[in-house]
């Protein structure tokens, strides 16, 4: 199973002493290419206002590649007045942390008119859905698109063809002025989206002032008889959506989050922000008529919005086939929100005939392997009226740490590099580098640990970690209990599956301040080097700081990723790669790994 997994030590041991040569500079040709800019449009019933939008569109264009492959793709910061990164949501970027496009974690964002190199290798065996999207401030609500990797081999499926589903929230403001509103003391933002967006267009019901839109909406063509694969992709950044489909009540869910599943059948796909599925539909052999809804509807913040899409058994769109309108009434009655939906069912695909897509059965840490435990308990403060998150009493936002991580290893060895022993005595989290330290060949327990906040409410949040993805041992409402929740997989059949994004519930909404309200909890194999983020994907609980900063191995142990052939020279920062100049902003002086092993650099530990 290593086989999936990059081989550290031969790596780093064939490294020592190569020199930096290969520099990315106006030769190189990189795979893909998104160039960033600020727009002004009108989406849906929205009135028209700044968005950025990425080659022109929003959603932006969607990039597919294969599994086993690694490729370069270019990202242009074409706004004036903002920074920009780009993350590759899901990916765990084995081999290539610099490439995670986390501000103040992995790189300086890309300043404007400047471009960054983004090297993606996916391993065999994560094939799957996924997106990419800034990581800045709340850039994400627009500024992303679909990333899907195709298997190499035959999916373990069968299915005719795959449609993607991507879904987006509309916000009455432009990003800049939401950001501004949610960290004024007191805090002045109470808006949440108007409307969420399938594949870009939607109608439906608005939500601040529960009217109708009738908007355009997306036209998803489909053939009768025939097996599809929808790829349901949660890029909104606030609103939790549930959704169904008229006349096809069997959905069949085959992938979470990169990672097959077996068969799991329900009527109703609900998704938060930064989740991913894929679900099978057999289309109708004889439909009735040539459009047939989707109805969706967001949950858990402000008031419910609703919106459509249409599958479209008739002839093919064109530009000039006629609109299509929402219904008058509406063809499906959804239910609440359930937060039990598909905890415990989803198992990992099994099958030696497709190895590939079975690699998430193997290797499951089982609780005797569990080095450590770590909890991560977030808490909602509201000092003098603004708002802001800890975890484990650290607010982490962009402006907190002077370097970003990888930056400061490049430049000096890593003078910000956290201490496991001063991170063993404050909960998990060093408190002099904001960051959770981790040493490779740890087996870690997570509990993600809600709180009622200060105003004794709780909510719900879709916790997404960066790097490896983590086995997802479940939730509840109240306090983790570890016995009770290993009996329970001990008596069920099969394991738990490996996630990237997984709720924390609100449950009944109410906890007084402080207390423990809601619990999830993940098992994580260390063997991905680099700084990967962990954090609540709900873009509004970013800015609020509900972030966490996790460096997993040490300077050696991240420097083997960075200090190799390809890639030696683009980490100079101080060539082309940074911007179309020869000398960029932030000029990072960067030295080898041969140098810094022999104690020539990188000891001024903190
Ligand atoms: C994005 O636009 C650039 C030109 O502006 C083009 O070269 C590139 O191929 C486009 N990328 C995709 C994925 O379509
Ligand atoms: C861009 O990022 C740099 C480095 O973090 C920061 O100093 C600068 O203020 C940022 N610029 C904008 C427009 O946010
Ligand atoms: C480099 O960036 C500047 C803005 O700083 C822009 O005017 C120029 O066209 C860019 N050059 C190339 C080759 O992209
Ligand atoms: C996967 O299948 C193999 C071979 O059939 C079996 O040995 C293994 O226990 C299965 N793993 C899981 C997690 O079901
Ligand atoms: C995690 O939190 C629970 C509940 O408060 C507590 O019982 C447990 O000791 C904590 N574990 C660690 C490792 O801090
Ligand atoms: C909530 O509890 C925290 C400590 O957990 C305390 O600092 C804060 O003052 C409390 N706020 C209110 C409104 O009681
Ligand atoms: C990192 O860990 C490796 C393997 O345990 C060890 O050989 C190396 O010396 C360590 N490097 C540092 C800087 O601690």
């Amino acid at each position: 199973m290593r086989f999936f997994l990059p081989f550290i030590p031969v790596l780093a041991a064939g490294l020592i002493g190569v020199a930096a040569t290969t520099t990315h500079g106006a030769d190189f040709i990189p795979d893909a290419v998104l160039r960033v800019t600020e727009e002004t449009r009108k989406q849906s019933c929205v009135p028209e206002k700044d968005i950025l939008v990425v080659n022109g569109t929003s959603p932006g264009p969607a990039l597919r590649f294969t599994e086993g492959q690694t490729v370069w793709i270019r990202v242009y910061n074409d706004i004036a007045t903002q920074n920009l990164t780009m993350h590759w949501h899901g990916l765990t970027m084995a081999t290539a942390p610099f490439s995670d496009g986390t501000p103040q974690a992995a790189q300086w964002p890309i300043p404007p008119f400047h471009f960054f190199d983004y090297e993606l290798y996916v391993p065999i065996g994560f094939a799957g859905t996924y997106f990419y999207h800034s990581h800045v401030g709340l850039q994400a609500i627009s500024a992303t698109g679909p990333l899907i990797i195709e298997d190499k081999d035959k999916p373990p499926y069968h299915y005719d063809d795959d449609l993607i589903v991507f879904l987006q929230d509309v916000f009455p403001d432009t990003d800049e002025f939401i950001e501004h509103a949610l960290l004024a003391v007191p805090m002045e933002y109470e808006r949440a989206q108007e409307m969420v967006l399938i594949n870009g267009k939607g109608g439906g019901i608005v939500s601040s002032d529960g009217s109708r839109c009738n908007d355009e909406l997306s036209v998803i063509d489909v053939e009768p008889g025939k097996t599809y694969r929808l790829r349901l992709i949660g890029g909104t950044g606030l609103s939790f959506d549930i959704l169904a489909i008229e006349g096809h009540e069997t959905l069949q869910v085959i992938e979470a989050e990169g990672a097959y599943t077996d068969k799991f059948a329900t009527h109703v796909m609900q998704v938060s922000p930064g989740q991913r599925f894929s679900f099978l539909i057999d289309t109708l052999k004889k439909p009735a008529k040539q459009y047939y809804y989707i109805q969706l509807e967001s949950r858990e913040f402000g008031p419910p919005t609703r919106s459509f899409a249409v599958l479209n058994y008739g002839p093919p769109s064109t530009d000039k086939t006629p609109k299509v309108y929402p219904p008058a009434t509406d063809p499906i009655t959804l239910p609440p929100t359930d937060p039990y939906w598909l905890e415990y069912s989803l198992r990992p695909y099994n099958n030696t005939k497709h190895p590939a897509a079975s690699h998430n059965a193997l290797d499951f840490p089982t609780a005797e392997e569990v080095t450590r435990r770590v909890n991560i308990t977030s808490h909602l403060d509201i000092p003098g009226g603004g708002l802001l998150y800890t975890i484990n009493g650290q607010t982490w936002n962009e402006g907190l740490v002077h370097e970003p991580y990888l930056v400061s290893l490049y430049k000096d060895g890593g003078s910000n590099w956290p201490s496991m022993e001063r991170a063993l005595q404050h909960d998990g989290l060093d408190p002099v580098t904001y960051a959770f330290p981790a040493d490779i060949g740890e087996v870690i327990e997570i509990v993600v640990q809600g709180t009622g906040s200060a105003g004794g409410g709780t909510e719900t949040h879709p916790w997404h970690a960066h790097g490896a993805h983590y086995w997802d041992l479940g939730s509840g409402e109240g306090v983790y209990n570890r016995e009770e929740n290993e009996a329970r997989w001990r008596s069920s059949i099969g394991h738990p599956i490996r996630r990237d994004t997984t709720n924390l519930y609100m449950y009944g909404g109410k906890s007084p301040n402080g207390t423990l309200s809601a619990w999830r909890a993940w098992r994580l194999r260390i063997d991905h080097p680099g700084v990967w983020m962990i954090h609540c994907h709900l873009l509004p609980h970013m800015v609020w700081g509900m972030n966490s900063a996790w460096v997993m191995g040490n300077q050696t142990e991240v420097l083997s990723l960075i200090d190799r052939p390809g890639v030696e020279g683009y980490l100079t920062f101080g060539g082309s790669v940074v911007g179309n100049e020869t000398h960029p902003p932030e000029v990072v002086e960067y030295f080898p790994l041969s140098d810094w092993e022999d104690g020539t650099v990188g000891n001024e530990q903190p």
